[in-house]
């Protein structure tokens, strides 16, 4: 029996900024976003939309095909937590409507959290095929207002169905794994933007790829050039490209450069226009690649790269199934992606500025984003949702 992604999606922000006009307020050559760390745009998230309504927003589609009950468990991924106790989790299980008998659970350690659930739904299902797992990975990426990160911020939402026999990718057994207690990127509970020492978090990333590739290489016997596409975790997409060359020479390839480069272009697309969206990244570079490839992916090896600040990374394959094309959510994710709006420098500012109400009193929010799902407000410190008629 086979296990692996049955169905995904993504969901990101209304709002964006083009780098441009970042690049315009500081001083600094555009080029230097759009080709040093390969970003055009970053998705900014609205006063009544946070990492609950994106991930309930991703989930959606997910539910159009499939029986509500047969969903085991929602996993929900992410470092932008809402709440200390209560996983963002429940409220999106209520806002979907799932089964009282779906458990929930939320899971953390940077970026990389999304894959540990994924991992952790495959064993779910081997053990109970009749049964599905969801696991959503939210986040909202922000750091200081004229920091080296500011560029790198970016927000969204992916939703990966787990099943038996899946219809999209059948994910393989074996994987490579690295963790090192480091302090690269943090964010302290009383701090909402994170801490970054960003040149060595570039070379941590990159250590800790050698050092997951060479575990999975123990324990699978499989060679670089046996991987048709690799999608790598995008904080930047030039990330992806410092991957790959830094892995083919690792590995002695001897691959091109336009071949390395054919190997990740398709899963770049989205995120260059998104940004990074932590937990949620590289499945939206899955679904990029998926959405976006030219050739047939049937039958082809997928190579993942999930890294998580602080540190955990995990090296993991995957072949696509053949017939995926028809169970893509290719047009949403376009028209989803064409329609945002464009926000100005200082419209970015009073976005980004906004604060949650604390007083405890009753806040209504205005009503800025477009999806099924919004957060109306905080009354008595409760996060008040709604779902569009
Ligand atoms: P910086 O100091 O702004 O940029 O920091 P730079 O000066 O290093 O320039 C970046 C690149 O642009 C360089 O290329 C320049 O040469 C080039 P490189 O040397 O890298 O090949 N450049 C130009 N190119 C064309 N035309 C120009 C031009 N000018 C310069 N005119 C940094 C960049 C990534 C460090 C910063 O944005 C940052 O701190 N970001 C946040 C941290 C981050 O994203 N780290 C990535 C690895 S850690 C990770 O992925 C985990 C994470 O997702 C969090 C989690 O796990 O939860 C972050």
């Amino acid at each position: 029996m086979s296990v692996g992604i049955d169905d995904i999606s993504f969901y990101t922000s209304n709002f964006y900024l083009d780098l441009k006009s970042l690049a315009d307020v500081h001083n600094i050559d555009e080029e230097k976003f759009y080709l040093g760390i390969g970003q055009e745009k970053m998705g900014i998230v609205a006063a009544d939309e946070d990492v609950v309504t994106m991930a309930a927003n991703a989930a959606l589609p997910l539910l159009e095909s499939i029986e509500k009950d047969s969903i085991s468990t929602l996993m929900f991924a992410t470092e932008t937590g809402i709440d200390q106790s209560k996983a963002a989790g429940v409220y999106v299980h209520r806002l979907l409507g799932l089964s009282n008998r779906c458990r929930v659970v939320e899971l953390k350690q940077a970026c990389y959290s999304a894959t540990a659930a994924i991992q952790m739904a495959c064993a779910l299902v081997a053990r109970d095929p009749e049964k599905k797992v969801l696991v959503v990975a939210s986040d909202i990426a922000r750091y200081d207002l004229n920091s080296s990160g500011e560029a790198t911020q970016g927000c969204g939402a992916a939703a990966i169905l787990i099943s038996a026999n899946p219809r999209l990718l059948e994910i393989h057994p074996e994987s490579g794994h690295y963790t090192e207690d480091v302090m690269d990127f943090w964010r302290p509970n009383y701090r909402s933007t994170a801490l970054v020492d960003g040149k060595y978090s570039t070379k941590i990333y990159l250590k800790s790829l050698k050092q997951a590739w060479q575990h999975y290489q123990e324990v699978s016997g499989a060679e670089f050039e046996q991987m048709d596409y690799f999608c790598y975790h995008l904080p930047f997409t030039r990330m992806a490209e410092k991957s790959q060359s830094q892995l083919a020479r690792y590995t002695k390839s001897e691959c091109s450069a336009e071949q390395l480069s054919a190997k990740i272009d398709p899963s770049l697309h989205y995120n260059r226009i998104i940004g990074n969206s932590y937990t949620a990244s590289m499945y939206i570079g899955l679904v990029s690649l998926l959405d976006n490839a030219e050739e047939d992916l049937s039958g082809k090896r997928v190579a993942f790269f999930s890294y998580g600040s602080g540190c955990v990374a995990e090296f993991y394959t995957g072949t696509v199934m053949p017939g995926y094309q028809q169970f893509l959510h290719r047009e949403q994710h376009r028209q989803l992606l064409d329609q945002r709006t464009e926000l100005s420098y200082p419209e970015y500012l009073e976005l980004y500025n906004f604060e949650y109400p604390t007083d405890g009193d009753e806040h209504h929010f205005p009503e800025q984003t477009k999806g099924q799902f919004r957060l109306e407000g905080i009354n008595q410190h409760k996060r008040i949702y709604s779902v569009r008629g």
